[in-house]
């Protein structure tokens, strides 16, 4: 009886020889165990995009009789080799689309001066919005997708991207549409296998720092974002997002662009108390935003408001190491009953780093993260950053087939060996 349950599975690309595969899964699996549920000599298969068996090696055999390599019936094998897989990693915190540097400040920085005092200064963001503004959409489309094979090339198979460096109707327009495009392109796009194009998702950040030629008037800026910005990019980003900071965005001005986003069917997101207390995670608690990001001077009412409106708390441990500021311990959001996510937070000011397995050995080393957390906070729980736990960031039945393939022998030599590349090849079936 088994067996003819069994001989209905249908797949179009079944995945063999996995080593161990570190599921990710939230309820418990059969054949899957400790913390991560590892599931030891596996296989998965997989129709359409879609994980629809996963089991061991062995089972997998009478299943699914392939030569490996070989195309069979429709049926794709792929052998990993002895590969450990997880969850492709999920980098739900970029501003991925920018022109310039600032190795500049970068440097001007190991003298003393502060971000808080280049941004005061109209340097650090403007910097970018300059460079940004001047270059071509052809140059920040090479610039844009170079970064993104890299980010491919350290397991990242989602990948949220913010504007906030046109800070213009023409320019914030041209890059959330370039943004798309990066989407279509990945989709059209023929790599090795024709089984890795990232999924991209974009996030409008018109609300990133006021920009020169407002400077005097203000409110005149955010008039634009929400009348409007705003209105003429729905359908165009998934979420909006606003940095409430002292020399951004005040709470109030911070409250009025995001409630009219969320009028306009916008998900939210927030920058919230990244260099003082801006009051953001409050503001993402009392609009029921999707994540509040940063949060290095949040307190712990904050972070109580956060759990009552299921707020997902990300960590970036990129910028704590960049600007050389105390990484918050991610315990206090543990106990504060808070799912945490890790992402990049890629950008050319705060963290210049595609690498979030750097980021999963940071927040090891310096944020009191287990592995197990850690690896949570860069799969499933930065899905649930991007409200796409439904879809991805764990190896389940049901769920799209976005894969990191991690050259290896035990996954507990993930965060351990550092600043190197862990990971193979990333596998996404669409
Ligand atoms: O997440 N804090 C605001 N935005 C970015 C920095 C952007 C920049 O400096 O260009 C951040 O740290
Ligand atoms: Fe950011």
């Amino acid at each position: 009886m088994q067996d003819e349950v069994q001989l209905t599975v249908q797949a179009n690309l079944v995945i063999r020889n996995i080593k161990q595969l570190v599921t990710m899964a939230q309820q418990p699996m059969a054949g899957a165990s400790g913390p991560l549920q590892i599931i030891e000599n596996a296989a998965v298969a997989v129709h359409n995009g879609s994980i629809v068996w996963i089991g061991t090696d062995n089972d997998a055999g009478p299943l699914f009789q392939h030569n490996t390599g070989a195309t069979q019936d429709g049926i794709v094998v792929v052998d990993a080799q002895g590969a450990v897989v997880t969850p492709g990693l999920v980098d739900s915190h970029t501003h991925l689309v920018f022109a310039g540097d600032r190795a500049e400040e970068f440097h001007l920085r190991r003298s003393g001066v502060s971000y808080a005092d280049l941004l005061a200064q109209g340097r650090g963001i403007l910097s970018t919005v300059n460079a940004t503004r001047q270059a071509s959409t052809q140059q920040l489309i090479e610039l844009a997708t170079a970064r993104l094979a890299s980010m491919r090339s350290y397991g990242t198979t989602t990948v949220e991207i913010k504007t906030g460096y046109g800070l213009d109707m023409v320019t914030e327009e041209a890059c959330l549409r370039l943004i798309s495009n990066l989407n279509a392109l990945e989709e059209s796009a023929r790599y090795e296998h024709q089984l890795n194009q990232l999924r991209i998702v974009p996030t409008f950040l018109g609300a990133h720092t006021v920009p020169p030629e407002f400077r005097d008037r203000r409110e005149a800026y955010v008039d634009l974002i929400v009348e409007e910005m705003l209105p003429s990019f729905v359908g165009l980003a998934r979420f909006c997002d606003v940095f409430c900071e002292r020399g951004a965005f005040t709470l109030d001005e911070s409250r009025r662009v995001l409630t009219r986003a969320k009028e306009l069917g916008y998900l939210l997101k927030l920058h919230a108390d990244q260099l003082s207390p801006s009051g953001g995670a409050q503001l993402a608690a009392e609009l029921g935003a999707v994540s509040a990001d940063h949060l290095d001077h949040a307190s712990d009412a904050d972070l109580d408001a956060m759990r009552e409106a299921s707020v997902v708390a990300t960590l970036l441990p990129g910028c704590s190491y960049t600007l050389r500021s105390p990484y918050p311990s991610a315990r206090r959001f543990f106990e504060h009953g808070l799912h945490v996510a890790l992402a990049t937070d890629f950008n050319p000011g705060t963290s210049y780093c595609e690498n979030l397995q750097m980021m999963i050995g940071l927040a090891m080393a310096h944020m009191d993260m287990t592995l197990e957390e850690a690896l949570a906070a860069a799969t499933i729980n930065a899905a649930r950053a991007l409200a796409l736990a439904d879809e991805i960031g764990s190896i389940e039945v049901g769920k799209r087939c976005e894969l990191a393939f991690w050259s290896i022998s035990d996954y507990r030599e993930i965060g351990y060996h550092f600043g190197v590349n862990q990971v193979a090849s990333v596998l996404v079936h669409r």
